[in-house]
């Protein structure tokens, strides 16, 4: 048969996904209530009962991002989209910016960021740590920037910025303070107005529990100013917030709403129930169920004789960075799990092949659900040793013990 007779014949196959529990770095598993608003009837993107829902998700992510920000809403794309947004609109050639890195998701904010034309310096961490106020307060004497931004939870190492400290020294050189929250928006406490964040970008496939698609940012007065006041158009027209907000709904009188792009109906239906559902759980319900989830793993983990990566004090808890002990063959391992329905993320970047990434994060944040996760890796590990000391012959064999 040809290649595309067998194409032909894969699109013609019904639907049928492996139900996977998904504990890597991210997605998580939606709420199935977010799932079944995915799947409710579509509206135009102008009719007054989707114009409604906006309102109603611009105002529910205002609550979880803690602002009185207008300009905040779900960025069509993935939470990249919505980091770049933020970059382009408010950086442009001749513009300075500082990022903070302590990996990789630290540079590929500075790669966002150097997209603009600006000059764009960085300020490294290594790997688990976090950036250094000091440090970053000495490059800002020796020349001031427009922009200073950092990732608040760091995928690759599971560290958690301290942000206070680096608002205060960017605010001091009068610089806007840009954070990436992709890992940690409704997982932990993020308080955008009390905390003096000038935009953030967060996803919707972690702690917010939809599927992956949407991009929610925030942008406060200060932000807007200076994209009100750029020189010249930003370099993206899909992503030009001006051009969104018209759309969106701007402040004040007019709220007329003029077609940008077709938004992604069936998305923002399950951003919505998503945001619905963080809202009537509470917010501080929800970070402490992260927490208590998050403790469950560790100590779980240190039952199987496993340790984190991360330093104590720099921890994050919705993404858990697990050292490879020697010797194991850390893929198969996920791959034992995966037979079993169980996800979990291999190392990015420097550390590839040297720990494993365990999320915690949205409906899977549970101490049942960590416990269940921890028994499954128990027994991959089992079946893995097994095959090592030669007492089965299968490397996918993985009977329980
Ligand atoms: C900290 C961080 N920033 C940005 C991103 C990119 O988000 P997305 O994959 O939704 O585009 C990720 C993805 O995992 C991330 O962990």
């Amino acid at each position: 048969m040809t290649d595309s007779a067998n194409s032909v014949r894969a699109a013609r196959t019904p639907l049928n996904p492996p139900v996977r529990l998904l504990m890597g770095p991210g997605p998580s598993n939606p709420d199935p209530r977010v799932l079944a608003a995915m799947g409710a009837n579509p509206v135009g993107h102008l009719d007054p009962y989707f114009v409604q829902l906006m309102d109603e998700t611009m105002d529910a992510l205002r609550q979880v991002y803690r602002t009185r920000n207008h300009h905040t809403l779900p960025i069509s794309g993935t939470g990249s989209a919505g980091l770049e947004a933020i970059m382009l609109n408010l950086l442009e050639p001749g513009d300075s910016a500082v990022v903070c890195v302590n990996g990789y998701f630290g540079q590929r904010l500075a790669e966002l960021a150097r997209r603009s034309g600006a000059d764009v310096r960085t300020i490294e961490a290594a790997p688990g740590e976090v950036v250094d106020p000091d440090a970053l307060d000495r490059m800002l004497k020796e020349r001031p920037a427009k922009v200073v931004a950092f990732v608040h939870a760091e995928t690759t190492t599971g560290a958690m910025q301290p942000v206070q400290d680096v608002v205060a020294v960017a605010r001091r050189c009068d610089a806007l303070v840009v954070m990436d929250c992709v890992t940690s928006l409704g997982g932990v406490q993020i308080e955008v107005d009390e905390w003096g964040i000038d935009a953030a970008g967060s996803c919707t496939q972690k702690c917010i529990g939809a599927p992956p698609g949407m991009g929610p940012i925030t942008v406060g007065p200060r932000a807007m100013a200076a994209v009100r006041g750029r020189k010249s158009k930003p370099g993206t027209w899909y992503l030009d917030l001006a051009l969104l907000f018209q759309y969106w709904g701007e402040t004040g009188a007019t709220r007329k709403r003029a077609f940008h792009h077709t938004a992604p109906v069936a998305n923002i239906y399950g951003v919505h129930e998503a945001l619905r559902l963080i809202l009537d759980e509470g917010l501080e319900v929800r970070w402490a169920r992260h927490e208590a989830a998050h403790l469950a793993l560790v100590l779980g983990l240190d039952g199987l004789g496993l340790s984190l990566f991360t330093p104590a004090a720099n921890r994050c808890p919705t993404i858990n960075v697990v050292r490879v002990p020697d010797g194991v063959d850390e893929a198969r391992v996920r791959s034992r799990l995966l037979d079993m329905g169980v996800e979990m993320g291999g190392g990015l970047g420097a550390l590839a092949g040297k720990v494993w990434r365990v999320g915690v994060m949205g409906t899977n944040a549970r101490v049942p659900t960590v416990e269940h996760f921890v028994g499954a890796l128990d027994e991959a590990l089992r079946a893995e040793a097994r095959v090592h000391s030669g007492t089965t012959s299968s490397a996918r064999d993985t009977t329980s013990r």
